[in-house]
């Protein structure tokens, strides 16, 4: 695990857009896998940028994203589908059939997930995979007490999980109690993942899975065991590291 302190989010945002821009340069049809929430912003606002004015182009590239919230119709304005789509894809050139998401509204819901880690299998392999990390030190949303090994499932948000999503809904009663999420497993297959983070309010989440024990507790802590996790943080993130 490599961890890089930033004084930014908007650094954050620029290093993590190297390694995308390096990756896309090198194997035009990359597979990303791409996460919603407030971190990534900054990642998306820089490679939008680039593509406007370095002519980066994302035309061969494929995205999967991370996971979806259950029970938001389809077109709903906060289902990550629609986020991934207004916050990046829309915003480059990536063709709308290379863009994936795991269905939060299949009937049948483990069928669909199976599908996904098909899909995900068919591409290659996501060869970059863009994360935040959860107050309570999920990511996707692999909830403390998560199989290191899962793979993409339904899931049951936790509460803190859902307060802290309440910023993006009128109220928190308004988001969703269940996510279909890419699991740990899925994530560790990722080649390379990139982890951001910013803000005090990852302090506690980020000492942990960077320094404490691997557990299913704090399911970022397995980053701990891929060969090639690269951590960007603010000083506020970086706070309780020893
Ligand atoms: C989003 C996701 C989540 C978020 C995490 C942090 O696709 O999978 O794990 O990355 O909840 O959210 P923010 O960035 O909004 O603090």
């Amino acid at each position: 695990m490599e961890v890089i302190i930033l004084p930014s989010s908007k650094e954050i945002g620029a290093l993590a857009a190297d390694a995308i821009e390096a990756l896309v340069r090198n194997k035009p049809n990359a597979v990303l896998g791409l996460a919603t929430g407030s971190s990534p912003l900054p990642i998306y606002d820089e490679l939008a940028r680039r593509h406007d004015q370095d002519g980066l182009s994302f035309e061969e590239v494929s995205g999967f994203a991370l996971d979806e919230y259950v029970g938001l119709p389809v077109g709903h304005y906060e289902s990550y589908r629609e986020v991934i789509r207004r916050e990046f894809t829309n915003r480059v050139d990536v063709g709308a059939a290379n863009v994936h998401g795991p269905d939060g509204s299949a009937e049948d819901i483990q069928g669909a997930c199976e599908s996904y880690e098909a899909a995900i299998k068919a591409a290659g392999g996501i060869d970059l995979q863009i994360l935040g990390v959860g107050t309570n030190g999920h990511i996707g949303f692999n909830e403390p007490g998560s199989s290191l090994a899962s793979r993409t499932r339904i899931k049951t948000l936790a509460e803190q999980t859902r307060q802290d999503n309440a910023r993006f809904f009128d109220n928190v009663r308004q988001v969703p109690h269940h996510v279909v999420t890419q699991g740990l497993g899925t994530i560790m297959d990722a080649r390379h993942v990139v982890l951001v983070a910013f803000g005090a309010g990852k302090a506690d989440a980020v000492r942990d899975f960077v320094e404490g024990p691997v557990s299913a507790s704090c399911p970022a802590s397995v980053l701990q065991f891929h060969p090639r996790a690269t951590i960007v943080i603010d000083e506020a993130a970086a706070a309780k590291l020893g």
